[in-house]
């Protein structure tokens, strides 16, 4: 049997932790998210939403995972194992949905980062994007995708599918290489490399001609919005995301930590760290549709795009009117490639360690079997029509996936576990004495339990509620019912089918310590 892997050191964990949550959910993501929902004020339900499901939740699964020194599947069957399918779930629909798209996303990146060069999308990059490079059905009056022909599959775009055949191969050559000689070491390199690109892009953007229009835009609250529950759940739905939480990484993760880490103390860093990221890659993202806006004469709500739009239209838009702007672009993909790959990285590892748990099969083998089977999976997404269903699979995977397992999560630890005991796992580990030991033990851990037990699932609950009820009063996006039914609700279904039946093999592997 295999040892289990262990990361090198408590930095390298937070590399790879703070890798996996910062991806393309924080750069395209979150700018427009938060513009759409009140700019400014949209920063009140979201550190909200840090603070009452994001950080309690990261440190549920921190301490899980690190206390039962077990992945998500074997987390939970220590508990109870009527609770097992839950680690599967969430696995499974994160490495066999979310991963599948994520990764043509980056696929796209990589195109991307080589039209940079040359500036390939000319002078109509909606266009371009959409009917030149993804060949999707297109409403020329609209001037947007075809949300009607989600069924209108007419072939694979070669180009996409060569780059997500690149990055499924770089995924596996870092995976394969192990936790600690892989997965840490590629972290070591990668988020430094982030960070200095950021920051560039960050300097470069906020010194452009018409920034301070857009970062205006960008922090201006807008407070009539923060009555309107939809921005509350786009806080929640943001936060669980860009967290990587719910998808089984971080049980994993931190069940690879040594005995005495802190898990109190890597929950804040991971939380906080992912957080400021994200609102500074605002000010970037804004600053260059300021400068964009200012060069057209026009106003920045007529520069934004939402979704994908932003990073993949508008982006190149400004990019083509910048000096330099090849160099920019490129730095812009890369960046995107980067956190994207830190991040897909966790979803495979958060798979292959639930099957090494139950199976104890040889891990190389078990990686390559996965990235092969997640390229032939992602090749659905590289087609013609890959948007339109990456859309809907995103859509219902995000709402109610990741929601129903954190809601599950707080539900499993909060009432059946009893949170005390991993309260006392964590309070074991502060290292500290006296006064600020009671402080900590009395109040802010107890704190952290009432939250598990009643805020966080009432939010999410809420949060679920409403997004079923919109769902019931008018198919997503206009899409067809078959579409929502068979791409969406299917995608939930058959996951779920698979989980049950992984979860109904006899273990292999130890299930107690
Ligand atoms: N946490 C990752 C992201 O934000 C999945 O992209």
């Amino acid at each position: 049997m295999e040892e289990r892997s262990q990361w090198g050191t408590n930095i390298g964990f937070l590399f790879a932790a703070i890798g996996s949550a910062v991806g393309l959910g924080n750069i395209w993501r979150f700018p427009y998210v938060a513009y759409e929902n009140g700019g400014g004020a949209f920063l009140i339900p979201y550190v909200v939403a840090l603070f009452t499901a994001g950080i309690p939740i990261l440190m549920l699964e921190f301490a899980l995972g690190h206390h039962k020194v077990a992945s998500a599947p074997k987390a939970f069957h220590q508990i109870d194992s009527k609770w097992e399918w839950l680690g599967w779930w969430a696995v499974t629909f994160v490495l066999f949905g979310i991963s599948l798209y994520y990764i043509v996303i980056i696929g796209w990146c990589v195109n991307y980062m080589l039209f940079s060069l040359n500036l390939a999308w000319g002078d109509d990059p909606n266009a371009f994007f959409f009917t030149k490079f993804l060949k999707v059905p297109f409403d020329e009056a609209l001037q947007a995708p075809a949300n009607g022909q989600v069924w209108a599959m007419s072939g694979l775009r070669w180009t996409i599918a060569g780059a997500v055949a690149l990055v499924w191969l770089t995924n596996w050559a870092i995976v394969y290489g192990g936790v600690q000689r892989g997965i840490e070491r590629a972290a070591k390199v990668m988020m430094p490399l982030l960070f200095v690109i950021t920051l560039a892009i960050i300097v470069w953007a906020l010194f452009l001609p018409g920034a301070g229009k857009g970062v205006r835009h960008y922090v201006t609250p807008d407070f009539s919005k923060i009555t309107d529950l939809k921005v509350w759940i786009g806080a929640y739905g943001q936060i669980f995301f860009s967290l990587s939480l719910g998808f089984g990484i971080m049980i994993a993760y931190s069940s690879y930590l040594s005995r005495d880490a802190n898990i109190f103390r890597n929950s804040l860093i991971v939380g906080f760290s992912n957080s400021i990221y994200e609102v500074c890659a605002g000010f970037g993202v804004f600053s260059i549709l300021g400068y964009m806006a200012t060069q057209q004469d026009q106003e920045i709500s007529d520069v934004v795009s939402s979704g994908i739009g932003l990073a993949f239209v508008a982006y190149p838009k400004a990019i083509s009117l910048l000096p330099f702007g090849e160099l920019f672009g490129f730095l812009f993909f890369l960046l995107l490639i980067i956190a994207g790959i830190s991040s897909s990285i966790s979803i495979i590892e958060a798979f292959t360690s639930a099957i090494l748990d139950k199976f104890t099969l040889p891990r190389k083998k078990v990686i390559t079997a996965i990235c092969v089977l997640g390229f032939v999976g992602s090749l659905l997404f590289a087609t013609n029509v890959g948007l339109l269903w990456l859309d809907i699979v995103d859509h219902f995977l995000n709402q109610y996936g990741l929601i129903t397992v954190g809601i599950v999560e707080a539900f499993v630890v909060g009432w059946l576990y009893r949170t005390d005991k991993l309260k006392a796992h964590i309070v074991s580990n502060l290292g500290l004495s006296g006064t600020r030991h009671k402080i900590f033990d009395y109040v802010v851990l107890q704190l952290w339990m009432y939250c598990l037990r009643f805020v966080t699932p009432v939010a999410l609950g809420i949060a679920i509620v409403h997004s079923l009820i919109q769902e019931f009063a008018s198919p997503y996006e206009g899409y067809p019912v078959s579409g929502v039914i068979v791409l969406g609700v299917g995608w939930l279904l058959i996951t779920h089918i698979f989980a049950f039946g992984l979860s109904g093999l006899p273990w292999r592997g130890e299930t107690s310590r």
